[in-house]
C-alpha cells in the first residue's frame, strides 16, 4: 500500500469571516461541528490513515481538543503566511512517505471521493494532481470598475485542494517560493524551470469542494449538511 499523508493547513484567521470567526476559521461550527471536525470526516472516509494539522499559533490547547477526537497524527503550529504553513506541515511529514496531498481546512465539505481520486492519480510520471472544475459562469477582465474584456472561458478550470504531490516535489516547489494560495502552481513553475520532472494531472474536482472564506459561506455549508441529514430524495 503507498504510504500517504495529508497536511491540513488551518492556521489561517478567517479575517474574510469577520464577525462570524470570533476565533480562528477552522474553529468555526456550522450545526454545533467545527470546520476542522468537517475537514477531518471527510479525509477520514476517504481512508486516509496520516494527518498533520497545522493549527493557529496560540490556539494549541483548542486545537488539540478536537485531534483527540479524529486520527490527527501530528500537530504543528503554522506561519504567518499559507506557504510558511504549508512547509511547517510538510517539515513533519516522515521520510517514508509517497504522496502527501496539502489539503485546506477551509473546505470542510469536500467530498471523499475528490480526496481520494486526487491521492491515487500521483504515480508514473505524474507528480501533482489537483481537482478542477470547469468555470460555468462568463468572465469579464475589469480595471477600476470598468469592463475591458470578456474571457474566452473555453479553456479555463478553477483549482481547488487537496492537492497531491510527490513530497520531494513538493519540497523542491516550495524552496525559496513567497506566498501562494495553490501549490500546484508552484509546481509548475519548478517544472518550468527544470528543477523538478514529471507530469501534472487534474481530476475531476465538486463543487462542495468550496473554499469557505465570506460570512455567506457558512450559510451555504449549513443548508448542504441539512440536507445531507435529510439524505437523498425520494
Ligand atoms: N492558512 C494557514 N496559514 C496561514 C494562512 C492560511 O494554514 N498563515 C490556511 C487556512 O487555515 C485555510 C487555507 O490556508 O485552511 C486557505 O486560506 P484562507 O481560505 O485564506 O483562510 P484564512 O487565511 O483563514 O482566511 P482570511 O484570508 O480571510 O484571513
Ligand atoms: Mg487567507
Amino acid at each position: 500500500m503507498t504510504r500517504e499523508s495529508v497536511v491540513l493547513v488551518a492556521a489561517g484567521a478567517g479575517e474574510r469571516l469577520g464577525a462570524a470567526a470570533s476565533g480562528p476559521k477552522a474553529l468555526v461550527t456550522v450545526a454545533g461541528t467545527t470546520l476542522l471536525e468537517l475537514a477531518l470526516r471527510g479525509l477520514r472516509d476517504a481512508g486516509v490513515r496520516d494527518i498533520v494539522v497545522v493549527h493557529t499559533p496560540g490556539h494549541a490547547r483548542a486545537f488539540a481538543d478536537v485531534a483527540r477526537r479524529h486520527a490527527v497524527t501530528r500537530l504543528v503550529p503554522g506561519g504567518e503566511t499559507r506557504t510558511a504553513s504549508v512547509r511547517a506541515g510538510l517539515d513533519e511529514v516522515e521520510l517514508a512517505t509517497e504522496v502527501v496531498a496539502v489539503h485546506d481546512a477551509a473546505r470542510a465539505l469536500t467530498p471523499a471521493t475528490v480526496i481520494r481520486a486526487v491521492l491515487d492519480a500521483v504515480r508514473g510520471d505524474v507528480v501533482a494532481v489537483a481537482p478542477a472544475l470547469a468555470v460555468p459562469d462568463t468572465l469579464k477582465r475589469v480595471v477600476a470598475g470598468e469592463v475591458v474584456a470578456t474571457v474566452d472561458r473555453s479553456d479555463l478550470q478553477a483549482v481547488h485542494t487537496p492537492q497531491a504531490f510527490v513530497p520531494d516535489v513538493l519540497r523542491e516547489a516550495l524552496a525559496g517560493a513567497d506566498d501562494a494560495t495553490d501549490d500546484l502552481g508552484l509546481v509548475e513553475r519548478a517544472i518550468a524551470e527544470g528543477r523538478v520532472q514529471g507530469r501534472i494531472a487534474l481530476v475531476a474536482g465538486s463543487p462542495r469542494d468550496l473554499k469557505i472564506t465570506y460570512p455567506e459561506d457558512l450559510d451555504l455549508v449549513a443548508s448542504l449538511l441539512a440536507a445531507d441529514r435529510l439524505g437523498p430524495a425520494p
